[in-house]
């Protein structure tokens, strides 16, 4: 394989392994920052110098610093200098011609943001004759965009009944080369979709699902890949296990917990979502103040999930509930607004705490998508890494384009 140079927005060839080294011993280095359960902590477990400028930032503060690579660099810069050294291409796609806009008729019913993740997943689609294997296809819209634009055969596997037979309705009513197969990507059956003549898609395939498509890949020899991956934390076993050689050398022990940190913090939810959420944990960790005063146990005590409407009616019916499950005599009378008062304190050393957390998710999202294109490099494919939109389009738009590099090796 040729070594192709790193430029600010894509990485290749030669660059992946070395840039995996660099954030593999970042996060070495830095594993008490990040590697730790936020939820539990009574107060900043770090030293004096990083808690003097956390205690001073307010939430609206915190919230920008969160969202801005720049003021992490400006706060944070000085505690973590490798920081600055890190690659941002991940901020934003590298420029493309736009495509040809598709026929309204055939977009009806795909939301704004996944309509725009698609279009512009597929301008980065090389031209191929191949036939395409959309994987993990939900209803197939990738699919479905992608057989109208490039009038290639479309196959879309899907677990879902009721989603194939949507997309396949749709595919049928639009005459368009795609069909559907009602697989668990898991199967013998599905394995068999996977070729070595073909360019398989996978946008947004989760954790376990988008593992296996490597694997079943790998395995077939399948010319060509271009993969998003997303939700890295579902997966069956307890720990990470890493896939490339180089990956499986490092001893970071990622637990699924800390998987979770690669893809927290979104940046699409707006506003009012922003708020159910800072009132649910909020709430949740008032209740956790309350059951270690009746238990007198310092130790966090997770609730399950809940259903949204518990977040939406009164604080007093949600912790009577949350009681119950977790069968807590409650004291009688109950301050609630003092119990709520300590609920958004304990959500400001949360969110101070995070503040530093979050420096370190892209490292950690960039660690395990590289453990994936090393993986590809082991196997005999030559892969890009880059940003197929913008961040603030989705958070989740890494792409991974991987070219078998001997067909039959
Ligand atoms: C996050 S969605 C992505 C859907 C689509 N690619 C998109 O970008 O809109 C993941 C999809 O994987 C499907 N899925 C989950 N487990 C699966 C399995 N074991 N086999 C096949 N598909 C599965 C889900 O039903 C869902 O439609």
């Amino acid at each position: 394989m040729t070594g192709i140079a790193n430029n600010s927005q894509m990485l290749s060839g030669a660059a992946i392994p070395p840039l995996f080294a660099q954030l593999a011993a970042f996060l070495q280095k830095y594993r008490a920052y990040w590697q730790l359960p936020p939820m539990t902590c009574q107060q900043l477990p770090w030293h004096a110098a990083l808690h003097d400028v956390l205690i001073r930032l307010n939430l609206a503060e915190l919230a920008a610093i969160d969202q801005s690579p720049q003021l992490q660099q400006q706060y944070f810069g000085a505690f973590f200098p490798e920081l600055a050294s890190l690659p941002s291409f991940w901020l934003a796609a590298p420029a493309k011609t736009d495509m040809a806009a598709a026929p309204f008729w055939l977009t009806n019913g795909i939301h704004g943001r996944k309509l725009a993740q698609i279009q512009q997943f597929c301008q980065f689609t090389p031209v191929s004759h191949l036939p395409v294997l959309e994987w993990c296809a939900g209803k197939g819209h990738l699919g479905r965009l992608y057989a109208a634009a490039s009038a290639r055969q479309v196959t879309s596997v899907e677990w879902q009944p009721a989603l194939c037979e949507e997309g396949q309705q749709l595919a049928t009513r639009f005459q368009l080369p795609q069909q559907f197969v009602q697989a668990d990507v898991f199967s013998a059956a599905a394995q068999k979709l996977v070729q070595p003549e073909q360019q398989v898609l996978a946008l947004h395939a989760c954790g376990q699902l988008h593992l296996r498509l490597l694997a079943l890949a790998t395995q077939a020899g399948t010319a060509a890949l271009q993969l998003a991956p997303c939700c890295y934390h579902l997966i069956p076993d307890e720990h990470y296990q890493p896939i490339s050689l180089q990956a499986q050398q490092t001893n970071l022990a990622l637990s699924r917990q800390d998987l979770k940190l690669a893809v927290q913090g979104q940046v699409t939810g707006g506003e009012r979502i922003a708020r159910l959420r800072q009132t649910e944990v909020t709430w949740r960790l008032a209740y956790d103040e309350l059951q270690q005063r009746v238990t007198g146990l310092r130790q966090y005590q997770p609730l399950p999930s809940l259903a949204k409407h518990w977040f939406s009616g009164t604080f007093a019916d949600f912790i009577s509930h949350a009681a119950a499950l977790q069968q807590l005599q409650l004291p009688k009378p109950l301050d609630y607004t003092e119990l709520l008062a300590a609920g958004a304190e304990r959500y400001l050393l949360l969110q101070r705490i995070d503040a530093i957390r979050h420096l370190f998710r892209r490292p950690l999202e960039l660690y395990l998508v590289l453990d994936r294109a090393m993986f590809l490099q082991e196997q005999g494919y030559q892969v890009q890494l880059f940003a197929f939109c913008d961040y603030s389009l989705t958070p989740r738009n890494l792409c991974l384009q991987a070219k078998k590099l001997h067909a039959n090796n």
